[in-house]
């Protein structure tokens, strides 16, 4: 009799290994307020933000994917990883896709690679797509990053995106498992709506500037937001996507120990907790020091939490995002064991 292959059948994909890296450059509120017309109180007051960190020259978002992988791989229960998937809305260049790079630095030369591009949503939008790769049996062991170096694509003049985003990366490490195991993703809730394409966008650097035959105008290379309907969006989108995927997964919100949203804005995380009904202080939020980090955000709030000794062994965990496209996503777990650097 053959023994059974343990990759013909569906797995789970498991938490095993976590990590973050943030430039060295922490810019307070005070520093951008000078020179936009703001003010501290504003933008702590409006977003609950107190700085960010913006990459130094010669920084590149797979530097930081890169500080942010070694960190998880450490972390993790063994260095083998097949697969790596970079989420990101700023990749080093157009082509090719920032992963390849990000897995030679780390070594991994050979492994698939590949970047996932759903703005704010990315990191959820990459776990599920490194879930199935591992469910199906094509990958066993897949590095997840989310990165960011949104200080290449702010509008240094526009006070409105400005004094909220950040540069930064944060990883896991899933590796094929049990779905009863600490640690196993899912189920998942994505979705997206194309109408809303315009509300958050880089306008110029892709084909469609490219191929109009109009000259780009000098404003297209930054990133713009319509930010109060964003807002509404964002909280409506994530509160209909948590309850979608507690409902998939037979919790009660009461049952979640850790709301970690994207970190948009504060105020956002409260509305989405009181919309879900869970307390406010179950929101873990790091958006204070590190600002809103995009594709990077939730992987960091999850680091830097786990890091503080936040979160514990058998907490459960609720994951939701927001972003541009638009594109929302969320899913869950059981936090798993993972040594504390
Ligand atoms: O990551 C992807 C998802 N992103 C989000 O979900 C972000 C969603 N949006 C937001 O977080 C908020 O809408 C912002 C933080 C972007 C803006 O906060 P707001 O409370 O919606 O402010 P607002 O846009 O309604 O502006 C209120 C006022 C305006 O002045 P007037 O017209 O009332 O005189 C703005 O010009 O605040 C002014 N303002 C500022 N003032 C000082 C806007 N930005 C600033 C600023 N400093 N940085």
């Amino acid at each position: 009799m053959s023994t059974p292959d343990p990759w013909n059948r569906p797995r789970a994909a498991v938490l095993c290994g976590i990590g973050s890296c943030l430039p060295p450059r922490p810019v307070p509120n005070d520093v951008l307020a000078a020179r936009l017309d703001s003010s501290d109180e504003w933008i702590r007051s409006r977003t609950g933000i107190g700085q960010r960190y913006f990459a130094t020259a010669g920084t590149t978002t797979s530097d930081l994917a890169v500080g942010a992988g070694a960190q998880a791989i450490k972390s993790a229960d063994s260095s083998e990883v097949d697969t790596v998937v970079v989420a990101t809305t700023t990749p080093d260049r157009p082509c090719p896709a920032t992963a390849p790079v990000v897995a030679t630095k780390l070594g991994l030369t050979g492994a698939a690679a590949f970047d996932v591009a759903a703005v704010c949503t990315g990191f959820v939008y990459a776990l599920a797509v490194a879930t199935g790769l591992i469910a199906s049996g094509s990958a066993k062991r897949v590095l997840v990053i989310g990165a960011e170096t949104y200080s290449s694509i702010l509008n240094p003049e526009d006070r409105t995106t400005s004094v909220i985003f950040g540069d930064g990366a944060g990883a896991v490490v899933l590796r094929a498992g049990e779905p009863d195991e600490p640690g196993a993703l899912g189920p998942f809730d994505l979705g997206s709506d194309g109408e809303c394409a315009d509300l958050i966008t880089v306008r110029g650097g892709g084909a469609e500037e490219r191929l109009s035959g109009v000259d780009p105008a000098p404003g297209d290379r930054y990133f713009t937001m319509a930010g109060k309907e964003v807002f509404r969006h964002a909280v409506h989108r994530m509160s209909a996507s948590a309850t979608a995927v507690l409902a998939r997964a037979g919790w009660q919100p009461g049952d979640v120990d850790h709301l970690v949203g994207h970190q948009a804005n504060i105020r956002i995380l409260n509305r989405l907790a009181d919309d879900l009904r869970i307390p406010r202080e179950r929101n873990v939020t790091n958006i204070e020091q590190v600002g809103n980090t995009s594709a990077a955000s939730i992987p960091l709030a999850l680091d830097h939490a786990h890091a503080e000794g936040r979160l514990n062994a058998g907490e459960r965990v609720l994951l939701t995002a927001f972003g541009g496209g638009f594109t929302w996503g969320s899913t869950v777990l059981t936090w798993p064991q993972i040594s504390r650097p």
